[in-house]
């Protein structure tokens, strides 16, 4: 990523600077990486001497909100701005807030794992999906007629399918071919040739709560010298994290789970160091693709985050592992219940054995650190189900519209419970066939569920469906 530039020794010297400053970081990424998962959510790498030398001892990460960073003098600025030295120059680019938000994620995301990652926010979770898959869809010869096409499981979010299926593939020509049954990894490999630039999985997906096995994905794509990329919105790092089982690129929609208090909408890329690419480019891509989407494509495109959402996020993120907790296991609960309730005709959590995911999510979703309180790793399922209820389309409409405590609302990951029809809402764009081929019928509910005692929840539920 470096620019070339003229050596003077003035800028030799804030080169040797910049050096001691990485070195310093270095030394701060390997001490946090000792800390427990808690830890890191809570301090990331804003460190007590960070805090007393540089910023009057302030507890929480301070708030830049200045939109661009002074130098020195024209060296410092000349070596900043051909990236030679530490620097966030400005704040589309980078920014001292954001930063701490990116390593918080960088190292929650790779926690456990014996491999280097670095992370970039973005605006929005579509901003980060966007970020995350423009790099690969770029022309790799001068042939005017070249193809390019990426192969992705269809149970994504909705707007996910919109950004693949019209802006990608209608408008754009770069060719989705949808996997429909993400378990049959045949189906994947029939997909794959030659002009294929990578694997793309939502998982679990929302709100169909597919998973399928990274590792067998990751193997795929890497014996097609390609990269898989997970959006794990909906597990979060406290239950599961793709990059250890191979994956190469993770994004997260920060607005949801991450961002619980629903404060702000945010996106996070975060890639393991070395991934895998059939894409060359002398920028750095593959050694460090966060980075490089960050100060190349992400200065040139623009999605970056607000300082001020940075911050607010670190808040929410502070307590993330003991929140999933309380949501899973309250959510089992009303699972349980939905399950047995005579007007509702089926229920969609992993944490049923009546899942047919449940077997994979049996081995692939645990608490993180929970091997410490429990002696060995517990599951947790996460916050998010789907339930189908008699009297078809009205009769979810009835049980949505009777909710007194439950939100109406196209949202999920949240403190307080809350509930959507997907077919009328998240999945209405996209047609009845794409539905169909996504497994959202009509009668469906999406709930997500928050921090309440799961009685009021159940309470508030029994009141939708005694409406039917
Ligand atoms: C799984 C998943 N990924 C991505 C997104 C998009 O995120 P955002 O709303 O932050 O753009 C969503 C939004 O619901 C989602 O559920």
């Amino acid at each position: 990523m470096l620019m070339p530039t003229n050596h003077t020794d003035g800028i030799a010297a804030h080169i040797e600077t910049g050096k001691r400053l990485l070195e310093e970081r270095e030394e701060s990424i390997a001490r946090m990486k000792q800390c427990r998962f808690d830890t890191i959510s809570v301090h990331g790498l804003y460190t007590m001497q960070e805090a007393l030398s540089a910023n009057q001892g302030s507890i929480i990460e301070p708030l830049y909100l200045s939109t661009s960073q002074g130098y020195a003098d024209a060296d410092q600025m000349e070596a900043a701005l051909s990236y030679q030295i530490p620097t966030w120059c400005y704040a589309r680019i980078a920014n001292p807030t954001t930063y701490y938000l990116e390593w918080a994620l960088a190292l929650l995301e790779g926690y456990g794992g014996d491999f280097e990652t670095s992370a970039m926010v973005t605006s929005s979770g579509m901003s980060a999906i966007m970020s995350a898959i423009d790099p690969f869809l770029v022309k790799r010869t001068q042939d005017p007629s070249e193809q390019m096409n990426f192969v992705a499981s269809c149970h994504v979010y909705g707007g996910t399918f919109q950004q693949f299926q019209v802006r990608r593939n209608d408008e754009r020509g770069h060719s989705v071919r949808w996997v429909k049954e993400i378990t049959e990894i045949d189906e994947w490999a029939s997909l794959i040739d030659d002009e294929t630039r990578f694997l793309y999985a939502e998982l679990p997906s929302n709100p169909g709560l597919k998973l399928c096995d990274i590792e067998q994905l990751a193997n795929l794509a890497h014996s097609h010298g390609i990269p898989l990329i997970v959006d794990a919105t909906v597990a979060t790092p406290a239950l599961m994290r793709p990059l250890q089982q191979g994956a190469d690129i993770v994004v997260h929609s920060l607005s949801k789970t991450i961002c619980s208090s629903g404060m702000g909408i945010g996106g996070a890329l975060i890639s393991r160091k070395g991934i895998v690419t059939n894409v060359e480019n002398d920028n750095g891509m593959r050694e460090d693709f966060a980075s490089y989407v960050k100060f190349l494509p992400g200065r040139d495109n623009g999605p970056s985050m607000s300082p001020f959402q940075a911050l607010m996020t670190l808040n929410d993120l502070r307590t993330l592992r003991s929140k999933v907790d309380t949501m899973s296991r309250t959510s089992q609960t009303v699972a349980e219940f939905l399950e047995a309730h005579p007007r509702v005709e089926s229920v969609n959590y992993l944490g049923l054995p009546s899942n047919p995911s449940h077997h994979i999510a049996k081995r692939s979703m645990h608490l993180v650190d929970s091997d410490l309180e429990y002696g060995v790793p517990v599951n947790r399922y996460g916050h998010l189900m789907s339930f189908t209820v008699e009297g078809g389309g009205d009769g979810a409409k009835s049980v949505l519209d009777s909710f007194e405590m439950i939100f109406r609302a196209t949202d999920l990951g949240r403190i307080k419970s809350v509930a959507t029809i997907p077919a009328i809402s998240t999945h209405q764009q996209q047609g009845e066939a794409a539905r169909l081929m996504a497994g959202v019928p009509d009668n469906m509910l999406r709930l997500s569920i928050g921090g309440e005692h799961p009685e009021d929840i159940i309470k508030d539920l029994e009141r939708g469906l005694d409406s039917i």
